[in-house]
This record gives C-alpha cells, sequence and structure tokens, in this order.
C-alpha cells in the first residue's frame, strides 16, 4: 500500500488494474509480482538492455525505470498482450525465422520491433539497428532480428494490399 493510500489505476493487456502498491514501484517488478505477467524480463534495471521493454500507449518502455505512478490512467500492453494466439506478424516472423537462442531478451526485442514498424513500415538495415540497438541480446541473435523484422514488414505490406 502507498504511503497516501493513492489508488493507481491502469489497463494492461485491456484488462483494468488497480492498485494501492506504492507508487515508486517499478512497472516491472508489479507485473511480474504482482499480476504474474513474467514474460517481461529483468535484465539489467537500470534502462540499459531492453529485456523489459513493454509498450504503454503504443510506445515502447522501459518497464524497470518506470514507476507504476506514472502508468494511472494510462495502457499496458505486454507479450502477453500482442495477441491471443502468438499471430502477431512479428511473432510469426519471428517463429518462421527461429530468432531466439536462449529467449531471454526477446520478448523485449519482439515489443520493440513492433514499435519500430509502426514507426517506419519498410525499415532499412540502418534504421533497423538504431532502433534496436538499445535491445541487447548476449546470444548475438541480431542477423536473426533484422531478418524478422524485414519478414514481418513483408508480411504486413503484403496483407495490406490484400485487404
Ligand atoms: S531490465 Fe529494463 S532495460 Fe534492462
Ligand atoms: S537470445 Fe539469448 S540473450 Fe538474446
Amino acid at each position: 500500500m502507498n504511503d497516501d493510500h493513492r489508488t493507481i489505476s491502469f489497463t494492461v493487456n485491456g484488462k483494468v488494474i488497480s492498485t494501492e502498491e506504492a507508487g515508486d514501484t517499478p512497472l516491472l517488478w508489479f507485473l511480474r509480482d504482482n499480476i504474474g505477467l513474467t514474460g517481461t524480463k529483468f535484465g539489467c534495471g537500470i534502462g540499459m538492455c531492453g529485456a523489459c521493454t513493454v509498450h504503454a500507449g503504443g510506445r515502447a518502455l522501459r518497464s524497470c525505470i518506470t514507476p507504476i505512478s506514472a502508468l494511472d490512467g494510462g495502457e499496458v500492453v505486454t507479450i502477453e498482450g500482442l495477441s491471443a494466439d502468438s499471430s502477431h506478424p512479428v511473432q510469426q516472423a519471428w517463429n518462421d525465422i527461429q530468432v531466439p537462442q536462449c529467449g531471454y531478451c526477446q520478448s523485449g526485442q519482439i515489443m520493440q520491433a513492433v514499435t519500430l514498424l509502426n514507426d517506419f513500415p519498410e525499415p532499412t538495415d540502418e534504421i533497423i539497428d538504431a532502433v534496436m540497438a538499445g535491445n541487447l541480446c548476449r546470444c548475438m541473435t541480431y542477423p536473426r532480428i533484422r531478418a524478422a523484422i524485414k519478414q514481418a514488414a513483408a508480411s504486413t505490406k503484403e496483407a495490406q494490399a490484400h485487404g
């Protein structure tokens, strides 16, 4: 319970969550420990690795350094909420290309890639490298990440062309 007993409310994957946890609780902790969404990972805890990336208001957000008070009235989507059945074009491309090695960084990579493609529907290698630079992978899956982003871009374009 936070000091002033203030209720903080936001949606997570479309569901309204209300809590009296301390407002400075990091969103990552809240997602994993309070509501059991463990797909979002802890890597560095200081905003430097991208493992904890979620979406807030449609933008990529490092949940390890974001207090839940900053989300009050907002809208969060985690890897669990990207699609009901892993059918999002980015998830499909990740699966087709078998991007993950150990997998630890991958939910953050996917969440970052989704916002990249929203901003740049036909990204160049340079754009991919620049936007994904903050998402580290110690297994060095970067070439497959790049290929999967391009495949997702192509499949999204094709789906749009066919209405
Ligand atoms: S755990 Fe959040 S950026 Fe590394
Ligand atoms: S797949 Fe192992 S850290 Fe990225």
